[in-house]
C-alpha cells in the first residue's frame, strides 16, 4: 500500500518554548567552549596524554551563523540494494555476528571506506534491518576528513549541528568529546552525575529537524577502552530497536497511536548550549512528526518519540500528552530485551538507522580518560506514517 503522507506543518516558532513535555533535555555534553582547555588536550597533562587525533579537536565559532535548513529531496539508496548483500558482505571475506536476538550486528572483514556504490546501497538496507551495526577495524579515521565525509554524503545531505563543536573547517562533523580536563566546578560542565542519577538519556538524533537523519555514522577516535588509563572498558553506547518497541504494544494500543503527531523541539538544547557558554549557529526549530513512522525501505513501523526532544502530542491536553509520552519513554528505556550495547574499540565505526532506533551514551568511567568520537549525519526523508495493520510483523528473516 502506498504510504499516506501526513501534513506535519510545524507550529509557529514563537510557540515552541511553551512545549515543555514530561521530561527535560539532559545536557550530557562533556565539553563546552568555556571549559575546553586546548593546550591540555593537544599536549596532555601530568596524567593523560594529548589527543591522538588533534585535527579532530573541537572548535566553536561564535561568529558563524547559518540560515534555516531548506527542505530537500532525499533519495533512499537502501531501495536499490541487493538483499543478499554480495557487495557489502562478500562470502568468505566478511564475518557477521548478531549482537542480540532482535537488534544489532558486528561485522569484520569489510572496509567501509572502500565500498562501491552498490555496497553502499546494501549498507543502507543492512543497517535498516539490523538497526545498528558495529564495523570493526575500519580506516575511516585515518583518511583526511573530506574523504570521510564523502562516505556520508552518499546517504543524504550532511547535517550541520546547531550547537556542537566540530573540527576546524568541517562543521559537518559532530564531535562527541569528554576529557580529564573538563573541570568539575563549572556550573554546566560539572560532573554530570552530581546532578543526575544516571547518564542515560535515550534519544534519536536531532529529531527536531523537519528531515531527521537516516543512515548515521559514528566512529571512535579515542575512548576509555583504548586510552591507556586505569579503566580498560567504559563509554559504551546503548541502542534500542524502536520498531520492536512498537510491535511489543498491543494491537489496540498501536491502533490508538496511529494518526497522533508530536512536537519535537530543539529549543532546550539551544538554551542549554547558551547557558554553558556554547554556540547556537542556527535558530532553534521544532517539527511535528508522526508518533509512529514507517521506514521507507523495510516498511517497518517504529515508535518515533524520544525523551530528549519530543515535547507534546498535538490535540491532547497537557496531562494526557505527558502521561502518554511518559509511558512511551519508559517503555523504550526499560526494554532491555530489545536493546543492544555496543562496545567501542580502536577502528570501530558504528552505523545506525536513526529512523528506527534510539540510543544513549554512557558516562561510566572514572579515570578521566578522553572519549572522542566523530559523527557524520546524513539527513533523510520527512517522517511519514502508513496505516495501522492488525497483524504487523517485523522485517522477516534477518
Ligand atoms: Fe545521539
Amino acid at each position: 500500500m502506498a504510504p499516506e503522507a501526513i501534513d506535519p506543518s510545524p507550529p509557529p516558532a514563537a510557540a515552541l518554548p511553551a512545549y515543555k513535555g514530561p521530561t527535560a533535555y539532559k545536557d550530557a555534553s562533556g565539553t563546552s567552549p568555556e571549559t575546553f582547555n586546548r593546550h591540555a588536550e593537544e599536549h596532555g597533562t601530568g596524567t593523560h596524554a594529548g589527543a591522538k587525533y588533534p585535527h579532530y579537536l573541537p572548535v566553536w565559532d561564535k561568529e558563524v551563523k547559518y540560515p534555516p535548513l531548506e527542505p530537500f529531496e532525499h533519495y533512499e539508496h537502501g531501495k536499490d540494494a541487493d538483499p543478499s548483500f554480495p557487495n557489502l558482505l562478500p562470502p568468505g571475506r566478511s564475518q557477521v555476528s548478531d549482537l542480540t536476538g532482535n537488534i544489532g550486528a558486528e561485522v569484520h572483514g569489510v572496509q567501509l571506506s572502500a565500498l562501491s556504490d552498490k555496497g553502499r546501497d546494501e549498507l543502507a538496507l543492512f543497517v535498516a534491518q539490523k538497526k545498528v551495526v558495529a564495523f570493526r577495524n575500519q580506516d575511516l579515521s585515518t583518511h583526511p576528513i573530506p574523504t570521510a565525509l564523502t562516505l556520508g554524503t552518499y546517504f543524504g545531505r550532511l547535517h550541520i549541528h546547531p550547537t556542537s563543536g566540530h573540527p576546524p573547517n568541517h562543521p559537518e562533523i559532530h564531535l562527541v568529546y569528554r576529557s580529564s580536563t573538563t573541570p568539575s566546578s563549572s556550573a554546566h560542565a560539572q560532573d554530570f552525575l552530581t546532578e543526575h542519577t544516571t547518564s542515560v538519556a535515550w534519544h534519536s538524533d536531532v529529531t527536531y529537524e523537519a528531515q531527521p537523519p537516516g543512515t548515521t555514522f559514528l566512529y571512535l577516535l579515542e575512548g576509555p577502552s583504548s586510552a591507556g588509563g586505569k579503566t580498560k572498558a567504559g563509554g559504551d553506547t546503548l541502542f534500542v530497536n524502536a520498531a520492536e518497541a512498537y510491535r511489543r504494544l498491543s494491537p489496540a494500543f498501536r491502533r490508538r497511536l496511529h494518526g497522533l503527531r508530536a512536537v519535537h523541539s530543539g529549543v532546550q538544547q539551544a538554551e542549554q548550549s547558551l547557558g554553558r557558554g556554547g554556540v547556537v549557529r542556527r535558530e532553534a526549530v521544532g517539527s511535528v512528526h508522526p508518533v509512529v513512522r514507517t521506514h521507507p525501505v523495510t516498511g517497518e513501523k517504529a515508535l518515533f518519540v524520544n525523551a530528549q526532544f519530543t515535547r507534546r502530542i498535538l490535540d491532547l491536553k497537557q496531562e494526557e500528552s505527558d502521561a502518554l509520552l511518559k509511558f512511551l519513554f519508559d517503555h523504550i528505556a526499560l526494554g532491555a530485551d530489545f536493546q543492544a550495547r555496543v562496545k567501542w574499540a580502536p577502528g570501530t565505526v558504528v552505523v545506525w538507522d536513526n529512523r528506527v532506533t534510539g540510543h544513549s551514551a554512557l558516562v561510566d568511567w572514572e579515570d578521566g580518560s578522553r572519549r572522542h568520537l566523530a559523527r557524520i549525519t546524513p539527513q533523510a526523508e520527512r517522517p511519514y506514517e502508513t496505516p495501522f495493520e492488525e497483524d504487523d510483523v517485523g522485517v522477516g528473516e534477518l
